[in-house]
């Protein structure tokens, strides 16, 4: 992958905000599109591991639309898989085919988690899905959240840590993510820190045998890829079956993605349900959930039965993606590729902070890492607040500003895809250093 070598000027951007903003709030699709009337990026085109605007810049992307790619943007196997599926077959009808059995038996030789499992169309359906089916099969509704994740969109998870309010001492106050949530739908939940054991017994106690379930990324995809230890997931395992709850892991962001078996390879410990998304599409909608056969099997028209539907479900589209995606990542070294790649940069951010003389540390795996200006890995939410994420985040403006995209924000780790394969180790030297020395006004 060539370097980009052109300036990055964005003359365009200015007047296709202004012409958004006639038809859409904050003249975007998404709120988290929105970066500044000036900085606002508007991508005409996208191809390997790289994203060009209209204005013609090209740049190197780690962002990679918060995570979804993982073989490349328009990657021709998916991409004719695709084609070829909804051009002979059709997209949708309401009806089952035989594409969802055989997506679902692939999955199950990366994944031997899975018993069962339902498709949805994005993270927060999955996630909303898992949840019900637990609340189903335990006859309970509480559940417990882990600070600093991520879990989609829906009222009951847009809850969070106030960190930007929190002055260190105390517990954070837990707020919602916006207006439009009522505080009806934080009352089920009670929140914990990653890698704090005794705060999660005290959690299932105060909530007397009445957690359905305990939800979490054990790799921290929404902050900075911080991971939970080993001796976390056993206790945390071992907790959730004491108190007869299930733990659900999301890897919407980790699956297909840091191990063809996503966090749960890695860790060797299996949650009783699981959600997937992004990487298992390669950018194409479609996600899903699913476990232990006795628990998923609570989805039924019986009395006590839990609904689960939808128009879209195991569309051919998605489907069709993630045949040849999951395909494609069980049967090449692709994630060795990301692997491999991801740590080589590591190496070249490294020797730059180094030459800054500054603490720095990563976090999560080489897929899908995190980096942290600070003298240790955080150990959970909290942790990040100590670390330098203003200095990072003038130092990523800078990279962009050089023609490498990701998201300024430290918590959210730096994506890699299989396409990055051929990307430019001394550009990126070059840049990182120019980009550190600015950020330092050196
Ligand atoms: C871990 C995790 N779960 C769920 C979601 C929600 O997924 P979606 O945006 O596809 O609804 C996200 C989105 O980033 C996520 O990172």
């Amino acid at each position: 992958m060539n370097a980009p070598r052109r300036p990055f000027p964005g003359a365009s951007r200015a007047t296709r905000l202004a012409r958004g903003r006639q038809h859409m709030p904050m003249g975007v699709a998404e709120n988290y599109r929105y970066w500044g009337d000036d900085e606002t990026i508007f991508v005409d085109t996208m191809k390997g591991g790289t994203i060009t605007d209209f204005d013609g810049n090209t740049y190197v992307d780690f962002r990679l639309g918060y995570g979804p790619i993982i073989l490349g943007y328009r990657d021709e196997r998916v991409d004719a898989a695709v084609v070829q599926t909804i051009t002979e077959q059709g997209t949708v009808c309401g009806f089952s085919g035989e594409l969802e059995v055989e997506v679902i038996e692939t999955l199950k030789t990366m994944c031997p988690n899975i018993e069962k499992l339902r498709f949805a169309n994005s993270g927060t359906e999955a996630v909303m899905g898992a949840v019900r089916v637990a609340r189903g099969f335990t006859g309970r509704d509480r559940i417990i959240q882990v600070e600093g994740g991520f879990h989609g969109l829906y009222d009951e998870m847009m809850w969070k840590s106030d960190l930007e309010g929190w002055d260190g001492t105390g517990e954070p106050a837990v707020i919602p993510f916006g207006k439009g949530i009522p505080a009806s739908s934080r009352t089920l939940s009670g929140f914990v820190p990653l890698n704090d054991c005794d705060a999660l017994d005290r959690a299932f106690e105060e909530a007397r045998g009445e957690v359905a379930a305990v939800v979490l990324e054990p790799i921290q995809g929404n902050a900075g890829s911080i991971a939970s230890t080993d001796a976390y997931m056993a206790h945390l395992k071992a907790a959730c079956e004491r108190h007869g709850a299930l733990l659900i892991m999301d890897e919407v962001k980790t699956g297909f993605r840091v191990a063809p078996g996503g966090v749960q390879e890695l860790y060797g410990v299996h949650a009783d349900m699981t959600t997937y998304a992004k990487a298992m599409g390669n950018g194409y909608p479609v996600a899903a959930f699913g476990g232990r056969a006795d628990v998923m099997d609570v989805i039924s028209f019986e009395a006590g039965g839990v609904v689960h539907g939808g128009t879209y479900t195991a569309n051919l589209i998605g489907l069709s993606a993630a045949a040849a995606t999951l395909k494609i990542l069980a049967t090449t070294d692709a994630l060795a590729t990301c692997d491999r790649v991801g740590a080589a940069i590591q190496e070249v951010l490294s020797s730059v902070f180094t030459k800054f003389d500054l603490e720095h540390q990563f976090a999560g795996p080489p897929a899908m890492f995190g980096v942290h200006l600070g003298s240790h890995v955080p150990t959970n939410y909290r942790d990040w607040k100590k670390t330098q994420s203003a200095l990072y985040e003038a130092f990523a403006k800078n990279l962009i500003r050089n023609g490498l995209m990701l998201e300024p924000d430290s918590r959210e780790p730096w994506f890699l895809c299989e396409a990055h394969a051929s990307v430019d180790l001394t550009w990126l030297e070059e840049i990182a250093t120019r980009s550190m020395a600015d950020a330092l006004g050196r």
